[in-house]
């Protein structure tokens, strides 16, 4: 067993975790949002300091609340790609000070493959391979996981991500920041039939549609139209049947898709993570579909969907138990593929 502290600081929360494998001994998430609110997104500066504020804290919080001293870590992990550079910096270079002071191995984990094993947090039987659909709000992937740290993606989106998608649309209803969590709770209430709104489809050269690659930003402008049209016909913005027409549209796409590549490479499982992941109606479409195809699909618990340390120490937890670990000098990425 290998108990491993992560820090996490991609975007815009400095999350810090200590995890046993899939156990998780603690894990806090300092939450920029509010901060980050008042700017309708977030800002690449402002997040860097409020990670430099808040870093030192959330190790000391992490340590307590696993009621665990040094001794029992036995390596020291944290994000080093894809993500914010200043914002990145701050959760590794704690993490490789940390590892030079204890005398600790220390990892870098890629962000995705944070989102790809929180699911293995809820399922201990969970091993590849496997299908993680991949829904954030700057990815959009369908990968073949093979074994640890070996991945083929086989279907992504081809421009906005479906968490962007979701930002993108709560801002035009002016909803606010971040898009997703609010319009899936106005979609709860509104008619998923009220509006037919086009599903994204990417056409291949020798004609017909590509089966796994997705599109959301003909989709967002066409709520964008409808909302227009609405507003110039001095009709009220019916916003609960607009979230509801608009997620299930989403989550309609998704679902497609996933079933139709776990499918095509007879993949029994798809384990879904990112921030995505927490939508109600992509979790109750796509858990409908696989029980007819007689597929297994998995979600991480809600807390684990969003951005977290946990996620991270558990990918981190199965390299270093398979003898991976990173050199000191390892840097930050801002764009870096799985
Ligand atoms: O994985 P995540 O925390 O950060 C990235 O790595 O991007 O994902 C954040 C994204 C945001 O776009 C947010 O609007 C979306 O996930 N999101 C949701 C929900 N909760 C968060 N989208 C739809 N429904 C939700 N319940
Ligand atoms: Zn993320």
């Amino acid at each position: 067993m290998t108990t491993v502290l992560a820090i996490e600081t991609s975007c815009d929360e400095t999350a810090v975790a200590i995890v046993n494998n899939r156990e998780v001994y603690s894990s806090i998430i300092a939450s920029q949002i509010p901060v980050h609110q008042q700017y309708g997104g977030v800002v690449p500066e402002v997040a860097s300091r409020q990670h430099l504020e808040t870093i030192n804290q959330a190790i000391a919080q992490a340590l307590e609340q696993a009621k665990l001293d040094w001794d029992k870590i036995d390596g020291i992990a944290a994000t080093c790609a894809p993500g914010l550079v200043g914002a990145l910096l701050v959760g590794l270079t704690a993490a490789k000070t940390l590892a030079m002071v204890h005398n600790k191995p220390f990892l870098g984990v890629h962000h995705l493959e944070g989102h790809i094993y929180a699911t293995y947090l809820s399922e201990p039987s969970l091993n590849p391979p496997f299908l993680s659909l991949l829904v954030s709000g700057g990815h959009t992937s369908l990968i073949y996981v093979k074994d640890c740290g070996i991945h083929e993606t086989l279907g992504q989106t081809r421009d906005d991500a479906a968490g962007e998608a979701f930002d993108k649309v709560a801002r035009l209803l002016k909803l606010g920041y971040p898009g997703g969590p609010v319009i899936d709770k106005l979609a709860q209430q509104g008619d998923p039939q009220a509006f037919v709104l086009p599903e994204g489809k990417v056409s291949l050269p020798s004609g017909g549609f590509h089966r796994y690659d997705a599109s959301f930003s003909g989709l967002k402008t066409a709520v964008l139209r409808l909302v227009q049209q609405l507003e110039k016909d001095g009709k009220q913005v019916p916003v609960k049947d607009v979230a509801a027409s608009f997620q299930d549209t989403v989550a309609r796409s998704l679902t497609k898709r996933a079933i139709a590549c776990a499918l095509d490479y007879g993949l029994d499982t798809i384990a879904v993570g990112g921030g995505v992941a927490a939508n109600s109606g992509l979790r109750k479409n796509l858990q409908a579909a696989a029980t007819e195809h007689n597929l297994r699909v998995l979600f991480p618990p809600l807390k684990f969907c969003t951005d977290n340390a946990a996620m991270i120490g558990c990918a981190a937890a199965e390299h270093l138990s398979s003898g991976h670990t990173s050199p000191l000098t390892l840097g930050v990425e801002s764009r870096l593929a799985l």
